[in-house]
């Protein structure tokens, strides 16, 4: 079993908590080391059968709520529905404002477990209310207020997962190791913004996670979105 340490795990100590300059100037180094790798950490390509394609467009809600194209949400369906005879829960790291959370959840009948602390990282609470309006009614939806790290200790077998939180080195792999760890065996775990020069560190975390004694397969890999099967 891998640990990784939590990047949150040290916010909560003063700014200039040695613990927290040491964290920072570590993260540097690795969005440093992670940019000048950027070519040698980049996946295959891995789309989509032609006959796989599924409707995955909601007309109902305006794109500027989610960075999941049509496309990345077509190719979550599928894993999510080839995932789906495993009856284990589905989870998502980083929901903003429940477009995709609300878009999955209604397209399976596990639960749909979506964990976002809606702390300034990326969200605030008037994300969540959104959030939680555009998930009303859905039974199988359940919200965790909390950090990746912290839902960890409280979720277990999982049966695929979509990781889109804090897009660095550090937290990808965080959130990589320990929520693929989590899968059954056939699991699914997807990652959004594999590919964006913006987001080395997320490209580089994927690849190590991909490549890991945890064992995966990868299934789907189309632009800024690598989706790999436990085996
Ligand atoms: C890119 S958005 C998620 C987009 C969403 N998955 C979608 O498909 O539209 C990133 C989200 O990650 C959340 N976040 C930030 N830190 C987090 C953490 N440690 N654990 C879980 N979620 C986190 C933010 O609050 C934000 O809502």
């Amino acid at each position: 079993m891998r640990t990784v340490i939590d990047p949150f795990k040290i916010k909560s100590k003063p700014k200039y908590h040695p613990g927290r300059v040491f964290q920072k100037l570590g993260s540097m180094l690795n969005e440093h080391t992670s940019k000048k790798g950027f070519e040698s950490f980049a996946l295959p390509e891995r789309s989509l059968p032609k006959n796989g394609e599924r409707d995955s467009k909601i007309s109902d809600q305006g794109s500027q709520d989610t960075a999941v194209t049509d496309t990345q949400r077509a190719v979550l369906l599928e894993a999510l529905l080839i995932t789906e005879p495993l009856d284990f829960p589905v989870c998502e790291i980083g929901a903003y404002r429940g477009h995709t959370s609300r878009f999955l959840a209604s397209r399976t009948r596990r639960s749909y477990l979506a964990v976002d602390p809606y702390i300034g990282y990326g969200a605030w609470k008037e994300d969540m209310e959104i959030m939680l309006d555009g998930t009303k009614g859905l039974n199988n939806f359940k919200h965790f207020r909390m950090t990746s790290g912290e839902a960890s200790k409280v979720i277990t077998g999982l049966g695929f997962c979509f990781v889109d939180a804090v897009h660095d080195y550090a937290n990808t792999k965080f959130d990589g190791f320990t929520y693929g760890q989590k899968l059954v065996s056939g699991g699914v775990i997807a990652f959004h913004d594999t590919d964006n020069p913006q987001f080395p560190g997320t490209r580089r975390a994927v690849y190590e996670v991909a490549n890991s004694e945890i064992g995966f397969d990868l299934l789907f890999h189309v632009e800024d979105l690598v989706v790999l099967r436990k085996r």
